[in-house]
This record gives C-alpha cells, sequence and structure tokens, in this order.
C-alpha cells in the first residue's frame, strides 16, 4: 500500500498569536532549533512514501528545506479547503504515483510518536478511514451565562488527534462532494467519513501528541523537544 501524508500549514494560528503575542504562525516556532513543521515532517517521512505540505510555499521550502518532500502547495481559507488543496495535488501525480492512503496531519503536532503512526495506517486494513484519540479523563459541564445548566459523561467520550488516515479515493471524493456544497464546512476529515455512514476506527492517541494551540501547549512542547528562541511576552 502507498501511503501520501498531507500536512497542514495554512493557518493564521490566531488563538496561539492572542496568547501569547508572537507574531510568527506557530507552526513556523522554532524547538530545538527547527520549526514546529519541520519536526512534524521528519516525524511522518519513515512511515510514508510521499509527503504534501500545504501553506505558504516560500515559508514551507525555507523550514522543509532538504527534506524528502513534494513541492508545497497553497492552502484555504478553512481547514477543509487546505485539506482538499493537498488532496488534488495528490490526485494530480501520475497514475503510478497516486497513493491508496492518505493520513492527514496537523502541521501544528510536532511531537506525533512513529508508534501512532503505523497503528492508524495498520487500521485502515479494516475500515476505511482511522483516528487517533485519547479517552476525556475530566468531567465535562454544560454551561451558560457562567451557571452549569448540565454534566456530560465522559463515558466513551474521546479528543480526537492527527494524523487521520483514510482510503485516499474515498476521502478525495468525499471532500469534492463537500466542497459541491456550499456552506458545509467539517472541522476534521472524520466528521466526512461519519456522516456518509462510513466506519472510522478509534486508535490510541498519545498525551504527547500535543497540538500547539495555547502558550500552555507550547511550554509542554518545549519540555519534550527543546526550547523556543523566541522572546516571550508576560
Ligand atoms: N490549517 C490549514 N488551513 C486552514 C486552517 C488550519 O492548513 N485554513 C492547519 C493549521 O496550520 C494547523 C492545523 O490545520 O496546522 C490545525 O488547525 P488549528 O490548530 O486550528 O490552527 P489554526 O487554524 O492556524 O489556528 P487558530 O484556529 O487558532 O487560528
Ligand atoms: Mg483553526
Amino acid at each position: 500500500m502507498r501511503v501520501a501524508a498531507i500536512l497542514l500549514a495554512a493557518g493564521q494560528g490566531s488563538r496561539y498569536a492572542a496568547s501569547t503575542g508572537h507574531t510568527i504562525a506557530k507552526q513556523f516556532v522554532t524547538l530545538a532549533g527547527r520549526p514546529v513543521i519541520r519536526h512534524a515532517a521528519e516525524a511522518l517521512l519513515p512511515h510514508i512514501a510521499l509527503l504534501q505540505p500545504v501553506g505558504d510555499p516560500g515559508l514551507l521550502r525555507e523550514a522543509l528545506d532538504g527534506l524528502a518532500t513534494l513541492p508545497p502547495v497553497e492552502g484555504g481559507a478553512e481547514r477543509q479547503d487546505s485539506v482538499r488543496a493537498g488532496l488534488e495535488a495528490l490526485d494530480a501525480l501520475p497514475e503510478d504515483q497516486k497513493p491508496d492512503l492518505v493520513l492527514v496531519h496537523d502541521g501544528a503536532r510536532p511531537y506525533v510518536p512513529g508508534r501512532l503512526i503505523e497503528d492508524v495506517v495498520a487500521a485502515l486494513a479494516l475500515h476505511p478511514g482511522a483516528i487517533p484519540a485519547v479517552p476525556v479523563a475530566d468531567t465535562l459541564k454544560r454551561g451558560e451565562n457562567g451557571v452549569i445548566t448540565g454534566t456530560v459523561s465522559r463515558d466513551r467520550l474521546f479528543r480526537a488527534q492527527t494524523p487521520q488516515g483514510f482510503r485516499f479515493a474515498l476521502l478525495r471524493d468525499l471532500h469534492r462532494s463537500a466542497a459541491a456544497q456550499s456552506g458545509s464546512t467539517a472541522t476534521d476529515d472524520a466528521l466526512l467519513l461519519e456522516s456518509s455512514g462510513f466506519s472510522v476506527a478509534l486508535v490510541p492517541g498519545s498525551e504527547d501528541n500535543i497540538k500547539l494551540t495555547y502558550e500552555e501547549d507550547l511550554v509542554r512542547l518545549e519540555r519534550l523537544i527543546g526550547p523556543t528562541l523566541l522572546p516571550r511576552t508576560g
């Protein structure tokens, strides 16, 4: 099976910017001398045949210099548009190079374990989709105007991570139909399969597979990977 990965880096990182005051997009922040997106690429590359980066081509060429990737393509306004751009770039490859399976990974998740990537790929032998997830540990409350309005049982609840894996042609076709229906935006790719009745396997995620979203995530990633050299605010 030929496995490709789409590495997403077209986001603005607005929550991170608001939380830290940094002006650089979070996926280009440097940890231990290498950009977050480069850590993510290096984690994926040993497990896949093709890596398709999506985002600003100039910034990505610099951040991924020397790594064996396909030429970066521009993303879109929503995450779903960026995934679609990656899928279309892979679909434009010559027939004998097109992937059978595709992983979609957040460029802002630099510390994804190899074991997890292998587990997602292995689950695709039995299911058209597979995602890593970790059980919810905290009690969940629903609230309104600062008051509890309900308690959600954490029983059978999981937090979804990436890389999410799919049969390539299926995900491509579901994205094409979703794009044709204006106004439909999926927050992750698994949702496109779920809402069309395809089964998506859950494989064990990792607490270290952190998505850089807020300053506290940077602190945890620095502990795992190494220091950032950016000046800190506050
Ligand atoms: N992403 C993308 N294209 C978009 C939006 C997001 O490629 N239009 C990517 C981000 O670069 C990131 C991943 O999808 O690697 C996960 O998205 P998220 O963590 O939400 O990142 P941002 O959208 O950049 O951050 P925010 O929502 O805080 O603005
Ligand atoms: Mg976002």
